[in-house]
């Protein structure tokens, strides 16, 4: 039987780097394949070879027999290969169906008509239907897409690849950013998925419960070189995996924080109502951080964590009769750079790095906005926190990888000497290794004094770090918890989390 996908040498890189080093690799047909590495491996970069996206310097791609090895991205979808993002990429004004829509009428020629009801080109309407059922959508056909949750937008973009009726599947982090309930859904609807059709899954992820539950083969990329390659089981117990990528399998807890916080709370939030244009997103959201506490917010996506975050950090105006106060001075009206300067820094989630300056410009600009002459935090102190960026100083922003850009982005706010950090989701898209070294780097902060408030979908991240945590749902703070009873798997936490 011939493979479905052979891939021989492929290679690929960039200026004087080499990405991909000479990868081969061959998919019989079905089945979920996992790719795994540390950031930075090539793992992308891989996908996009695959896609056409980029051409490769040198190997071939063969895929059901053919040649594919310089097609266009377009005639590679009609072969048969159809890919997700990374970052999440659909049309947030059209409604669920309109959106898979798109690429149905597409492969009949067609185009989507927005003023024209769906329901009138049966054909259409029915195969949109199917491929909503096929992850699970079906009830939220009508609705807008930029009202879906994340997990909801990540099937809709399966969907969407899905509708190109693809033998080959190619998944780029499907569940980054997502809580352990959201999550479970997704790889309920995968497995689903490769079980149901003539499908075959290639899926690159670092959420290691969602690799080692999906895929029956795993993959290793490390250094744009395939270094293991077999059932999850023996990855799993391969000591150069464990060397370079997966590390122990647990984080360990940070020490117990000595003193108790007593004296003025660093951070005070109280009845923070806040939301965007007339939506109401938080409701009376009040609470307080000590000096050098780590407290962690928790709650599924969409339960408003990031609008607090973004409350505090000034780039969204509280509502009237919304109090903050840092370091007993009132922030509720101030604007993002004077509250920056005041010792607050922030890290989206999307990261915001500068995509035409290289990583060092990216530091320079948060350094030179705040004017902070010397930063605690030199360059060799971020490197020890974040190897990987030893190698990547010269590189630009737009080049760098997800994970990568990760790092960086925490970097820089830690340039500006925050006395308050606020993270949001700090530990997605690194991998398990670079979680570890990240949660010992906030330890030591802590250990300096600084303060954090985070927000992460990573319970077992959260809890290593957080001295306690904070829970929302729908806008409201529903449940606080002690680093005990965080440690001590609070039944009431995993309540709020499930969906
Ligand atoms: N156009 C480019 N120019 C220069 N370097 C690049 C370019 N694209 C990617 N790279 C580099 O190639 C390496 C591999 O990147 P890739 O995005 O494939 O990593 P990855 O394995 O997907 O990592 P992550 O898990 O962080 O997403 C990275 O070090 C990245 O900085
Ligand atoms: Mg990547």
């Amino acid at each position: 039987m011939t493979a479905l996908l052979e891939v021989s040498g492929l290679a690929k890189s960039f200026d004087d780097f080499t990405a991909v080093a000479g990868v081969d690799l061959s998919l019989a047909e079905g089945g979920i394949t996992g790719v795994i590495g540390p950031n930075g491996a090539g793992k992308t970069t891989f996908i996009n070879l695959l896609a056409g996206k980029l051409l490769p310097d040198r190997g071939r791609i063969l895929f059901a027999g053919a040649d594919v090895t310089r097609l266009p991205a377009s005639a590679r979808v009609r072969a048969g290969i159809a890919r997700t993002f990374q970052v999440t990429n659909v049309f947030p004004r059209l409604t669920v169906e309109q959106n898979v829509a798109v690429p149905v009428l597409a492969r009949a020629g067609q185009s989507l008509k927005p003023w024209r009801r769906l329901e009138a080109a049966e054909g259409i309407h029915a195969e949109v239907r199917r491929l909503l059922e096929a992850v699970g959508l079906a009830g939220r056909a009508a609705e807008d897409a930029a009202v879906l949750s994340h997990g909801d937008r990540r099937l809709l973009e399966i969907a969407l690849a899905l509708a190109c009726e693809p033998r080959l599947l190619l998944l780029d982090e499907p569940t980054a950013g997502m809580g352990a309930g959201e999550r479970d859904r997704i790889l309920t609807q995968v497995r689903a998925l490769a079980a149901r059709r003539s499908l075959t899954i290639l899926l690159v992820e670092h959420d290691m419960e969602v690799v080692f539950g999906l895929a029956d083969r795993i993959v290793v990329l490390h250094q744009g070189k395939a270094i293991a390659d077999g059932v999850p089981q023996r990855i799993r117990e391969d000591p150069r995996v464990r060397e370079i990528y997966l590390g122990d399998a647990s984080v360990d807890p940070l020490p117990a924080r000595e003193g108790t916080g007593a004296g003025a709370p660093l951070l005070r939030v109280e009845r923070l109502d806040a939301g965007y244009g007339l939506a109401h997103v938080l409701h009376g959201v009040s609470f307080t951080v000590a000096r050098g506490e780590i407290v962690a917010l928790l709650g599924r996506n969409g339960m408003g964590k990031t609008t607090t975050l973004r409350n505090v950090a000034g780039l969204n105006t509280p509502w009237r009769g919304s109090a903050i106060f840092l370091a007993e001075k009132s922030i509720a009206s101030e604007p993002p750079e004077r509250i920056a300067e005041l010792g607050a820094s922030y890290v989206p989630d999307d990261r915001r790095i500068f995509a035409d300056l290289t990583a060092a410009e990216n530091l320079r600009v948060a350094e030179l906005a705040l004017r902070r002459v010397k930063s605690r935090w030199t360059r060799a102190r971020i490197e020890s926190v974040f190897p990987p960026l030893a190698k990547l100083w010269d590189r630009k922003g737009r080049h760098l990888s997800g994970g990568e850009q990760k790092m960086l982005a925490i970097a820089r706010a830690l340039t500006t000497d925050p006395a308050l950090l606020l993270l949001d989701e700090p530990s997605e898209g690194l991998g398990p290794q670079i979680v570890r070294i990240l949660a010992g780097a906030l330890a030591q902060i802590r250990g300096e004094g600084v303060t954090v408030l985070l927000a992460d979908q990573n319970l077992m991240f959260a809890r290593a770090v957080a001295d306690r945590a904070l829970v929302m749902e729908r806008g409201r703070l529903v449940h606080a918890a002690s680093r005990a009873e965080l440690a001590g798997n609070d039944p009431a936490i995993h309540r709020y989390l499930a969906v």
